[in-house]
């Protein structure tokens, strides 16, 4: 891929993969895409930490929720659905405490330089946090913000222009396929 546009069109969210390991090199491309991120004051307060064993990635991924809109029968990747791959996004509160700007921007570059090689992600937001940081064995001073869940889907997912006061709510097609209503330009846009 390497229309940019295309890229951020199609780079959506993927709650389905296959078992399918994603390699060092791709690893590592997603990781420098986090370390060239904008940081506040260039302050650079985050820390990442993968989780890649398949025993380890069961045990986070027991800690997370998928697909909020959905029933969980529907929205829970299933056994042989799930990722392979966690990245956890750390904030040292002590080099910054105001940086989930900052962790946004690198978990953005994550997920796009993963979907430049074909392979999806999921932020977690809904996760347990107290249990993640005492199982990562994180200090006072560090806050975990989300973990980035990554793997070659096994859904396509795409987007839908949304009505005014439309339903913001994804949904699964006939296929299983996730449905992304998105608000149209007009709607969001105003010039000033
Ligand atoms: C800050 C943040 C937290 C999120 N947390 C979760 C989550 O806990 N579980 C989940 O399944 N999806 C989560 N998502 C994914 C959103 O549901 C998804 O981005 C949204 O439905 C739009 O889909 P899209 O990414 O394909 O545009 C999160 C996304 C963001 C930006």
């Amino acid at each position: 891929m390497n229309n940019l546009m295309e890229l951020l069109e199609t780079r959506r969210t993927y709650r389905r993969f296959e078992q399918k390991e994603v390699s060092r090199e791709i690893l590592d491309e997603i990781l420098q895409a986090a370390r060239l991120s904008s940081s506040g004051r260039n302050a650079q307060p985050l820390s990442y930490i993968v989780i890649r064993d398949k025993e380890k990635v069961d045990q986070v991924f027991e800690q997370t929720r998928w697909a909020g809109y959905l029933p969980p029968e529907q929205g829970q990747p299933k056994e042989e659905e799930r990722p392979v791959l966690f990245v956890a996004v750390i904030q040292n509160l002590d080099i910054n405490k105001e940086c989930d700007t900052d962790a946004g921007l690198a978990i953005s570059n994550m997920t796009l330089a993963a979907w430049n090689h074909g392979v999806g992600s999921c932020i977690i937001g809904a996760c347990n946090k107290p249990l993640l940081s005492e199982m990562f064995g994180l200090k006072e001073s560090q806050k975990l913000h989300s973990v980035v869940a990554f793997g070659y889907p096994s859904h396509k997912s795409y987007i839908q222009p949304m009505e005014k006061d439309g339903d913001i709510r994804y949904y699964l097609d006939e296929n299983r396929d996730y449905v992304v209503p998105k608000r149209k330009l007009e709607d969001m846009v105003s010039y000033f």
